[in-house]
């Protein structure tokens, strides 16, 4: 068994909630802030609240960053290459900040809280470095590095969860947005950097989150994706909205809630964890029209013995056992998940496991990745990284070729029938089409019809299918699949 303890240096440093007593900097307007996001949906979420507290002190966003006065790029830890991607960025903003020695140029989220005061000497053009945590305090931090210091901020928080900021939408379509519910995570996997980076998991007051959904709905938002590293953990605990009792909340019941706010709301989520989804959640989903037939459940292996290197804490055939319940539950629901080729110590038998659990499931769709071994984690300290790199590349290789024939055989079940979709807007690729997704979560490209625009729900035909796309044309039947 693996050591569960979360006894790495960053929970020791945790504020414990603490107030932090600063002096309010003051507001100045005509300020412009660039921000770039890496990285999850977390992460993506998190930048607008950095917005928003920007927006307080008189920023306004632009995305030019050659005009923006402070550039702030909120990184992902999570492989190797992420990282480098980062650093690569990086290097483009010092050619900027030569040519602009006033620009502030800060880090953000989960590389600054991984490398924290290393960061500013590594890399000499940064000017501050803020953990996911200590966004509240950027504007004093910001008024440091004015004042010609360089400054930082990593402190990890056991209750921070931003829950009565109003996010600033960034880049967005005005139809779908992300809700954070919690932040954090408690589970220690062996593999990831997450629990370092982004600390104790803690969920958000469902109040604060039931009325972020209403507000959204109320200015012509269709959709919310609940977020959080491990949605079925959600548990809150405190007073109702009258404050005369005490109520407890799991992921279940907030999903109910959410959904009652309206019909004409879908609700999504990200992530469900295999070893805490239950049936209760299965029900609520099953239950409501608005719930999407939807589950990302990410397997990562399908071997019990490289589970339990990994630290998942359920087997092979408890995996199966959530996939059956899923199937039963909710007919049609679709399924996705992550996939990690080359685990350490991981047998091309191992290997074979998760191409037959692949086979299992019929996944939707799958994110595929080689692993990345990541300083301070579990694995990292106790496992060896033996699995060579063309071996790692070769599996991965399989791996993605099989869900790509399981994508298109998918999305060849959706071809001739009828689907309800979300208009999200104009394709990416023609402006004569219009795109949205359907229940199941699947991209629907169609030919723009008069009168039909962003926010309707419409039903569509499917005519044909890519691996990726079902493309269809307006329908005036209902449909077949909701
Ligand atoms: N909370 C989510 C995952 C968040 S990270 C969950 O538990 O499923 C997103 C994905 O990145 C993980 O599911 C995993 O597949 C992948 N990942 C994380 N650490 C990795 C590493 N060190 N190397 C390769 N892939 C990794
Ligand atoms: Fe990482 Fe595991 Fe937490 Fe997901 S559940 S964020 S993989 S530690
Ligand atoms: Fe990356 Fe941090 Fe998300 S490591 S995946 S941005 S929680």
């Amino acid at each position: 068994m693996i050591d569960l303890q979360l006894t790495d240096k960053t929970h020791d440093e945790e504020r414990q909630g603490e107030a932090l007593v600063i002096d309010a900097p003051e507001v100045r307007n005509g300020r412009k802030l660039y921000i770039e996001s890496y990285g999850c949906q977390m992460n993506f979420a998190d930048s607008e609240i950095v917005a928003s507290i920007l927006k307080d002190q008189g920023f306004e966003t632009t995305g030019d960053y050659h005009e923006a006065d402070v550039v702030f790029i909120n990184t992902c830890s999570i492989r190797e290459n992420a990282e480098q991607r980062v650093r690569n960025r990086l290097s483009q903003f010092g050619a900027e900040k030569r040519r602009n020695p006033k620009l502030v140029v800060g880090v953000l989220g989960c590389m600054a809280e991984r490398l924290k005061s290393k960061f500013l000497e590594e890399e000499k053009l940064v000017d501050m470095v803020v953990g996911p945590d200590a966004y509240r305090d950027l504007p004093q931090l910001i008024n440091q590095v004015e004042d010609g210091h360089k400054a930082i901020n990593v402190l990890l928080s056991r209750e921070e969860t931003y829950a009565d900021i109003s996010p600033v939408r960034l880049n967005g379509n005005g139809i779908t947005a992300f809700i954070s519910i919690m932040r954090g995570c408690d589970n220690m996997c062996s593999f990831c950097v997450v629990p370092f980076t982004r600390g104790r998991e803690r969920s958000r007051d469902p109040h604060s989150i039931l009325a972020e959904a209403q507000d959204l709905f109320d200015k012509g938002y269709k959709e919310v994706t609940l977020l959080g590293q491990n949605v079925d953990s959600y548990k809150w605990k405190g007073p109702d909205a009258e404050e005369n009792a005490e109520i407890e909340v799991n992921f279940a019941q907030l999903l109910e809630k959410v959904a009652l706010i309206s019909s004409d709301l879908r609700i999504r989520f990200s992530t469900s964890h295999p070893k805490d989804i239950t049936d209760e959640v299965l029900y609520a989903i099953a239950k409501y029209d608005n719930i999407c037939n939807y589950i990302h459940l990410p397997v990562q292996s399908g071997s019990s013995r490289v589970l339990e290197l990994m630290n998942r804490t359920y087997t092979r055939e408890w995996y199966i056992n959530r996939i059956d319940a899923i199937r039963r539950i909710i007919p049609g629901c679709a399924i996705s998940s992550d996939i990690i080729a080359g685990f350490c110590t991981e047998t091309e038998e191992e290997h074979q496991e998760t191409l037959t659990m692949m086979d299992y499931v019929g996944y939707d769709f799958a994110f595929t990745f080689s692993y990345s071994e990541r300083p301070g984690t579990l694995a990292a300290r106790k496992l060896e990284d033996d699995v060579p790199e063309e071996v790692k590349k070769r599996r991965l290789a399989e791996i993605l070729l099989k869900q790509q024939e399981t994508s298109l055989f998918r999305l060849q079940q959706f071809v001739g029938k009828t689907v309800r979709i979300l208009v999200e807007g104009t394709s990416k690729k023609s402006d004569k089409d219009l795109c949205g997704r359907n229940d199941q979560n699947a991209m629907v490209v169609f030919p723009a019809t008069t009168g039909v625009k962003a926010g309707q729900y419409v039903n569509v035909h499917i005519d044909r299918c890519t691996s990726a796309t079902l493309l269809g044309t307006i329908a005036v039947e209902v449909p077949e699949i909701v």
